[in-house]
């Protein structure tokens, strides 16, 4: 990319800061960051390698971290066989920034490069991942998380950032992690759904015994920021002898924190938990469901001083722990008000191409590109009533937009979380809100791949 062309760029975001964002820092000092995409060799756990396809050679890729407001330079590089493209999910970056092919950039050609530049904004958990051919990239190791400090939070003593992972090497038995929503996999097997025959599950990119182990200090409050990167699994996470307190949806705060034993995960959600430190000892963070757990979703929190205690069993019978649900977090509202006094709505129906065609997903009837764009224009308030008519569950994310969980299967929310991920669980309905505040053309769609691959996808064009 020439020197011309990324100043013009400079441009755009700059555009984009005074209209939006007026409150945000100078663009003075950009930070500048190289990600080389390329193959590597991996190995997951011990004697199980992968040829992985990484970020600076590593998988997750680096740990992005900036404060918000500070205007970032990201240089991505394709040393890939194929075109690929980066999005930053969960960051409003400027349209021109966002890294979908065919939407809002070319796909970088392999051998090419692109530089993304924008202020990093909202503050959170968010992260970066491949928008290119998704269903061959993302599980083969292209994501990475992007942490956004705010001006002045209070910190934790210790921090983990958790990317969870899924791989099919076809060195081991394929595991379908369960759903929520108590649907046999066995039933989403046979109407061939059951997505990607997962073999092996990461944290960080290793399986265990191979995931290093968290360690902590007796007394100290440990926060975890959780990235379930898998292109289709549900993860249910539990930390034996401990509870969590789920502080962030998406990176985007909630007003106090919800304890809980038992945390769902759908595919591109994040959770930022906090943990006391306070039953010294050597315990396991895992999957419930013990296949999920056997083949690699598992870490271990050690107690200094207890380094070679062996894992304590958590006598605690599941029934009796706590879940997680979007019911139990009360959001605090990040989203600036609507200016142009209009309010749209839109109702969505997401459904499946059925026995006939168990490869199309579709909204309203209809497979992207051939899906109907929900037209806005700058200052609407944007409602959405999503129906999901088709036995899976999807994990909606809109582009470019925080949004706000308003109601779930029924239930109206008084203190909407702040989302821009939202799990819609199979026959059931969610509504929310954004307030289209970022012009340009954004993408909104499933996040499990085979499902956005399938069709389920629209844009949301500002005209
Ligand atoms: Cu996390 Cu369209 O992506
Ligand atoms: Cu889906």
């Amino acid at each position: 990319m020439s020197v011309g062309r990324s100043t013009c760029l400079l441009a755009i975001v700059l555009g984009g800061l005074l209209v939006g964002h007026a409150q945000t820092a100078p663009m003075s000092s950009f930070r500048t960051v190289r990600l080389v995409a390329s193959p590597i060799r991996w190995e997951l756990a011990p004697g199980r390698r992968v040829v992985a396809w990484a970020y600076n050679g590593q998988v997750p890729g680096p740990i992005l971290r900036v404060r918000a407001g500070e205007g970032v330079r990201i240089v991505v590089e394709n040393r890939l066989p194929e075109a690929t493209a980066v999005h930053w999910h969960g960051v409003d970056v400027p349209f021109p920034m966002d890294g979908v092919p065919g939407v809002t950039q070319a796909a970088i050609a392999p051998g090419g490069r692109f530089v993304y530049a924008f202020p990093a904004h909202p503050a959170g958990t968010r992260w970066y991942h491949t928008h290119a051919d998704e269903v061959g990239q993302l599980d083969r190791g292209l994501h990475g998380p992007f942490v956004v400090d705010p001006q002045g939070e209070r910190s934790a003593d210790r921090e983990y950032v958790l990317v969870l992972g899924s791989w099919v090497t076809g060195q081991g038995r394929p595991v379908r992690p369960s759903l929520p929503d108590g649907m046999m996999q066995g039933m989403r097997e046979r109407m061939g759904i059951a997505g990607p025959p997962y073999d092996t599950f990461t944290v960080n990119g290793k399986a265990f015994p191979a995931t290093p182990p968290l360690r902590v200090r007796r007394g100290e409050r440990v926060r975890l920021r959780i990235l379930n990167a898998s292109g289709h699994a549900h993860f249910t996470l539990r930390l034996d002898g401990h509870r969590m307190r789920v502080t962030h949806t998406d990176g985007n705060p909630l007003q106090e924190p919800v304890e809980v034993d038992v945390l769902p995960m759908a595919p591109a959600e994040r959770y930022d938990v906090e943990v006391v430190a306070d039953r010294p000892g050597t315990w396991a963070l895992h999957d419930t469901t013990p296949e999920v757990a056997a083949a690699g979703l598992r870490v271990q929190v050690v107690y200094e001083g207890y380094e070679r205690a062996p894992p304590s069993p958590d006598p605690r019978p599941e029934s009796s722990l706590r879940r997680w649900t979007y019911r139990l977090g009360r959001g605090v509202n990040t989203i600036p008000r609507p200016t142009s006094g209009r309010v749209l709505r839109y109702d969505l129906v997401l459904g499946w191409g059925m026995m006939m065609a168990p490869d199309r997903w579709t909204i309203n009837g209809r497979a992207y590109p051939d899906t109907a764009p929900l037209r806005v224009r700058f200052g609407d308030l944007v409602r959405l009533r999503i129906s999901n008519m088709s036995p899976d569950s999807h994990p909606i994310h809109l582009h470019g937009h925080s949004f706000r969980v308003l109601s779930w299967n029924g239930t109206a929310f008084p203190a909407p979380l702040i989302k821009d991920t939202v799990d819609v669980p199979s026959m059931g309905e969610v509504e929310l809100e954004f307030v289209a505040r970022n012009p340009g053309r954004w993408l909104m769609h499933c996040h499990k791949v085979l499902h956005m691959h399938g069709g389920m996808a629209t844009l949301v064009v500002y005209e």
